[in-house]
This record gives structure tokens, sequence and C-alpha cells, in this order.
């Protein structure tokens, strides 16, 4: 594929990659890459080469490849990069189930001992790593998470894509707040004030109008001063957003779409989550198909083996369903064809009571959710009480989350607590339709929604309670003038997504160049 790039090709054996010797056993070939690793015993030379799709040992005879070639390959270090020419031989025993019989190298790039790569298989402490991280992803951990970002990056889109939402892309320079303006990083736009977006929330119910379904997947920008392991400054939120919907379709929704990116990732990375030593079993329960029976706690009953995996057709859901029909009921007049259906009523939204699936995940109100935690106070599970009103801490989502196999869905949080964009309760307008997905194993929060005020007045009046500028948000509350509906939608930040699926203990790992308080280099 990138024959055109010049290289010192030894020969003419042609160019390959790790990732794809399968193809080329027996022949010879030439691979482009690092020198990884380098182990020697007398007159035999094992190094380890990686090219970005892999890694692969080679195999150095003196006596087969002559005292010079010997002698270059011996003199590699670290990281040097090379071209080398060698034929490839299936074994059982090699991580890739390959080895590489090497019998011509050619030096791009030999690195000095006296300035040596410095990232060496030895340990280094996370700030020494953080300010190499321009170097740190080439290791295999690393260049691992990298790739299951990509996977459910790619799968997250794939999920819309296929289900007839519209990725529409909001403005990153805005001149107001969507999240509340305590955590926003200001700039000057050509004298006037303006911000980096927090969230494309109120842009895509917008273009949710227009289109119906929509999503956006983009950058994201929060000034928090906090240190925790879940808090970047910048991230990647991706938000569908839903003519229709209400709350009950939007846990759907939100169930679905998590479903979906571990099938993905379990389907396509299984050898990168053993390269990080996930545990995949607990990311196969995630989705295994529940009993009646325990469906409310989420536990898993039926380990699913790798074949039926792969071969369970993906669950279709009401949201699947909805997309196939005509979702949005708009002729191209404009003209509302089907007001309500599909998404108006969760009993609709099941199809025929024998369709109707349990949901995977549990759901619990705030409500619920206060009262286990002030029952695990009580017996000293947890060292602080959690007061009834506040948001919940930290500590809170985690012991939460530790309680289910599963994803758990909170919600109906106190209006009080939340955004001013949220609707209120009608059962309880103390209470905000929205809804938070805790991710297992103690992670917290991967996804926060809710469906919209739909109401001029009632958002005019949450606008003036939370004290922002009304001029600002002329164009929101338009949307509420002409046409307004019934809508809905929630935003997953990608890395604490991958947090999660690669069971990593802080989000710097999860983006290449994570950006944090006190970091902003490389
Ligand atoms: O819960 P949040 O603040 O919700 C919104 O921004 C809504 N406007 C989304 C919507 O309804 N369209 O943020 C959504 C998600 C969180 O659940 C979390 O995954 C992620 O964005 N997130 C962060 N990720 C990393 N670092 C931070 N500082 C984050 N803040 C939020
Ligand atoms: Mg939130």
């Amino acid at each position: 594929m990138s024959e055109s790039t010049p290289s010192p090709s030894p020969d003419s054996a042609p160019i390959a990659d790790i990732a794809s010797l399968a193809a080329h056993e027996g022949q010879r070939i030439t691979l482009r890459g690092w020198l990884y690793n380098l182990r020697s015993s007398g007159k035999l030379l094992f190094p380890t080469f990686r090219d970005g799709t892999g890694t692969i040992q080679g195999i150095v005879p003196k006596t087969a490849v002559g005292e010079e070639i010997f002698d270059r390959i011996k003199s590699l270090t670290q990281e040097s990069s090379v071209v080398v020419t060698g034929r490839v031989r299936a074994d059982s025993r090699a991580p890739s189930g390959f080895e590489l019989d090497v019998d011509d190298l050619h030096i791009l790039q030999r690195i000095p001992e006296s300035a040596p790569y410095p990232i060496t298989p030895k340990e280094h402490g996370v700030d020494f790593l953080m300010e190499h991280r321009h170097l740190w992803f080439r290791s295999p951990r690393q260049a691992a998470i990298l790739r299951i970002r990509a996977a459910i990056m790619r799968a997250a889109q794939e999920f819309f894509d296929t289900r007839g939402f519209i990725r529409t892309d909001p403005p990153i320079l805005t001149p107001a707040a969507c999240e509340g303006t305590s955590t926003l990083f200001e700039l000057d736009y050509f004298g006037d004030p303006a911000y980096l977006t927090q969230s494309g929330q109120l842009y895509i119910e917008s273009t949710a109008m227009a289109l119906g379904k929509v999503y956006s997947f983009g950058p994201t920008f929060r000034a928090e001063k906090s240190k925790t392991r879940r808090h970047l400054t910048e991230f990647w939120m991706i938000e569908p957003e839903v003519a229709w919907l209400e709350l009950d379709g939007l846990m759907d929704l939100a169930e679905a779409f998590i479903t979906h990116i571990v099938t993905r990732v379990l389907e396509q990375h299984r050898a990168d989550l053993t390269t990080i030593g996930r545990d995949i079993s607990k990311l196969e329960a995630v989705i295994a198909p529940t009993s009646n029976a325990d469906q409310t706690m989420g536990a898993a009953t039926t380990e699913p083996t790798p074949t039926n995996l792969s071969s369970r057709p993906e669950r279709s859901t009401a949201v699947d369903r909805a997309a196939e029909g005509p979702a949005v009921p708009t002729n191209d007049a404009g003209a509302v064809a089907n007001p309500g259906a599909p998404f108006m009523e969760r009993s609709d939204m099941g199809g025929s009571s024998s369709e109707a699936r349990p949901s995977l995940f549990p759901r619990l109100s705030y409500d619920e959710a206060h009262a286990m935690l002030d029952a695990a106070y009580k017996e000293g599970k947890l060292e602080h009480p959690h007061l009834y009103g506040d948001d919940f801490g930290s500590p809170d989502e985690t012991y939460i989350s530790s309680q289910f196999d599963r994803p758990v869905l909170i919600h109906r949080y106190p209006a009080a607590i939340k955004a001013f964009y949220m609707q209120p309760d009608p059962a309880d307008p103390t209470k905000a339709l929205c809804v938070d997905v805790l991710a297992p194993e103690g992670y917290g929060e991967i996804i926060g929604g809710s469906q919209r005020a739909d109401s001029l007045e009632l958002l005019e009046s949450r606008i003036a309670e939370h004290g922002l500028p009304k001029s600002a948000f002329e164009w929101y509350l338009d949307l509420r003038r002409y046409g307004t509906v019934p809508h809905a939608g929630f935003g997953m930040g990608i890395e604490r997504a991958v947090a999660w699926i690669c069971s990593l203990d802080h989000v710097r790992e999860t983006i290449p160049f994570p950006r944090t308080l006190n970091r902003i280099y490389p």
C-alpha cells in the first residue's frame, strides 16, 4: 500500500505489514519499522520489530547472514528505524503467530548510545511518561489503547449512521454557555468575548428540528479546575439529538448505543484487550442476554462464548425499528405525517408484547439511588452520607456502579442541580427528565442526557433563573416559537468510555495528547 515511500528496500521482496503476514506465510517480504527489542545468544540474534500494525520477532543466525549483516543488526539500538527483509515462518509460540527469518536489514537511522531513546522497557514515573507522550504511545499497551479508542469512535458513528441519523457539526467557537458558565474557556473574538464549546447540544437541537435524527461528534472544552482521574479540559463528545423522543426512548437509545460499541470492540479488538490486560469477561457480561428473572439487577446468567457472541444478531431495539420506518415523519413540505409515533410511548416502541424486550441495563431513579447510598452509609460501606438533593459525588457514583455488572441508568435528578434546558417531570416538577449512565466497575458517569424543555415560557424563566443572557439564546428560543416538539438527546465523552472499556486508572491515557489542569505540553 505504501510502495511509493522512498525506501532503501534491500531487494525486490514485496513490502508487507506485520498485521498481514498471514497472507505471506513462507514468502520473502520486506518490513519497514523500528527496533523494539534485541536479544542475543552467541551467534544468534533475536531482534523484535514493530511497524505500527504489530510486532514480530526476527531470527538472525550469523552463519546464515554473514558477519557484516550480523554486526549491523547487533549494533541496533531501541527505536532505530529499519527496513528488514526475511522469510515469514509460522510459529505457534509467537504472539503474532509468525517469526521472520531475517536475511537483510538496512538502517535508516541508528540512535546513538550517547543520546538513547528515552523510554526504556524499565519502569518510568507517570510524569516522565506524560512529558514524553509523543513517544510513549509507541509502547504496545498505549498503541493498543489508541486502536481501541479509534474502534469506539468508529462504532459510535456507525451506530448512528446506520440508523438514519444525520451528522451535523456544531460550531466550536460559541457566544454563550451550554452547560453552565463556570467552566468556560473564554477568548477574544475580534474584540467580543467568545467561548470554546462545552457541548454541541443547543446547536443540534436546531438541526434535529430540520432533519429529525441528528448527531454531532467533535472536541468539547471544560475549564474545570478539577484534578480527578475522570476530567480532561479538552475531550471528544458524541451527541445524538432526536425529535419526538422522550426520556424512556432516550434510555433505550443509550442502552442500544453502548451495547453496540461493546459488541464491536469485542469482535474487533480481543488481541488489543489482551495486550492491555483487560478482563474480557466483564465486557462480555455487559452485552450478555438476560433472563426475565435477573433483569432488574442486570446480572448475567448466560456466559457468552466467542461463537455465540459474534454470531448473535444485533439486538433489535425500538430505536432500530423506528430507524427503519419513517422515524421522523415529515414530507418535503415539512408537514407532520404521523405526529408522535413511534417515539412517544414506551409501549409503542417495543412493538407487539411478544416482541418487547426487557432492558438489559438496570434503571434507577435518583430517589432509588439515594436510598441505596443511604443504606450503604448506614452499613458503614460509604464514608460520607449522600445528602438528598445533592448531585452524586465520585465515591457515590463509584458505589452505585459497583453494584451492577452492567452500566446503570439513573434518571430524574432534582431539577435544581441540572442544566437549564431540561424538561421537568410532569409527575414531580422538582425532578428533571434526565438520565446519566454510570459505567460498571466503579467508572462512574459516561453519558449525560435529557428530554429538553419544549415550552417557550418555561425556557424563558429557566434562562432568567440561571442568570443567562437572554439575547444570546434568542435563536435557541426560536426553536420553541416555531413548531416546538418533544425531543431528547445525550452526550457521551469518548475518553470516559475508553477508560471504562480499557479498564484504565486515568483518562490521561485515553487520548493521544491529554489536556488537563496542569498539562498542555507536549
Ligand atoms: O453530562 P454532560 O455535561 O452533558 C452535556 O454536555 C449535555 N449537553 C450532553 C447532551 O445532552 N447532548 O457531559 C456529557 C458527557 C459526560 O457524561 C462525560 O462522559 C463527558 O461528557 N464529560 C467529560 N469527559 C471528560 N472530561 C470532562 N471534564 C468531562 N465532562 C463531561
Ligand atoms: Mg453530566
